[in-house]
């Protein structure tokens, strides 16, 4: 059952302080129709280069921003014609974790406060009930009730991070969405919090969209990844199979770009995919595909035509001229 799902979401950022420019009044999509959905249980990962759009994709699905055009579905219901009491609800069944939690804190604030502050927007709870909710989803990341009266300060990197995971707990979601969860901890807290994040999941149900730039994450916990380039979902498929089985060249590139340990094998030196990124379609160039112009394998109709997000294999979709006969069943794929 698809828990969310969007429909040709897409949000336009009007531009501020251009004047001089002829494009003033152009706007720029950071989330250009976008069709994406999260299944009852599944964990979606989400990944692109910084400013590709994901943050904003999650915040149009949490429902924190507004879509500029789109629809957005959950369960199979259309959002967008629910009242007030309903979509405050629903909110509280999706919860996000954001990506710095240090910042993320008010400093005065207890960690019993900061967990429990989400229930304050929810209903009429004793004070009793509320400590029991925040121990409660204390004990589920593994901190103790002696964490409750600590402050941030005092708190390790990891620590904060499971406070945070906490906090997003207490309204007992059906959908976590993680922002970059990994962003400020080093490997073994990565791999520590990723357990736990996997160990949520099979007590409590959850389903997770798990924004990332950590690709081996990826193909470790996410049952499919979706990635993202300039506001479009350009591939979907599993997250097992991206390094084996990826299509789009844009993917292939996040790939090559993973820093590893040898420098001499890093093809990339600033973890980024070679290029210039292409302009976007507000700047009235690009009618063909986005990637275009940084594409290794780009053809004549790359710069014309909108390759559309398609099925290539059994779960798995890109949006690329060089697979248009893969659909047909003709195997011979230019290698890229
Ligand atoms: N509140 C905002 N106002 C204007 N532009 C924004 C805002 N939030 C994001 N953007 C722009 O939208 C694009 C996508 O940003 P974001 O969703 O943060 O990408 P990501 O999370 O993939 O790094 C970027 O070009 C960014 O500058
Ligand atoms: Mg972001």
């Amino acid at each position: 059952m698809r828990l969310i799902e969007s429909q040709g979401l897409t949000k336009i950022y009007k531009r501020e302080g251009r004047w001089f420019s002829s494009s003033a009044n152009e706007a720029m999509p950071a989330v250009d129709r976008v069709s994406l959905h999260v299944e009852k249980g599944e964990t979606l990962g989400l990944v692109g280069e910084s400013g590709s759009g994901k943050s904003t994709l999650a915040r149009l699905l949490l429902g924190l921003e507004k879509a500029t055009e789109g629809r957005l579905l959950f369960r199979g219901e259309d959002m967008t014609r629910w009242g007030f009491r309903r979509l405050r609800n629903i909110r509280g069944r999706m919860q996000m974790v954001f990506q710095n939690s240090y910042s993320s804190f008010d400093p005065l604030f207890t960690v019993e406060k900061i967990v429990g502050e989400p229930l304050s927007n929810y209903g009429n709870i004793t004070a009793r009930e509320r400590r029991r909710i925040v121990l409660e989803s204390l004990d589920m990341v593994g901190l103790g009730a002696a964490y409750a009266g600590r402050y941030p300060h005092e708190l390790s990197g990891g620590q904060l991070q499971r406070v945070n995971i906490a906090r997003a707990l207490v309204l007992q979601p059906e959908l976590l969405v993680c922002d970059e969860p990994f962003s400020s901890l080093d490997f073994k807290l990565r791999r520590q919090i990723l357990t736990l994040l996997e160990e949520l999941k099979r007590r409590l149900g959850l389903s997770y969209l798990f924004i990332t730039h950590d690709l081996s994450a990826v193909s470790r916990f996410c049952d499919r990844v979706a990635v993202m380039y300039r506001g479009q979902i350009v591939e979907t498929l599993p997250g097992a199979r991206i390094a084996e089985e990826t299509l789009h060249p844009y993917t292939r590139s996040l790939l090559d770009a993973v820093p590893v340990q040898d420098p001499r094998l890093r093809r990339s030196k600033t973890g980024r995919p070679p290029g210039e990124p292409a302009l976007l379609r507000g700047d009235n160039i690009i009618r063909g595909c986005r990637f275009c112009s940084r594409c290794p394998a780009a053809m004549p109709v790359c710069y014309t035509v909108e390759p559309a997000l398609e099925r290539k294999r059994p779960s798995h979709q890109a949006a690329c001229h060089l697979y248009a006969h893969e659909a047909e069943g003709k195997p011979n794929l230019p290698n890229c």
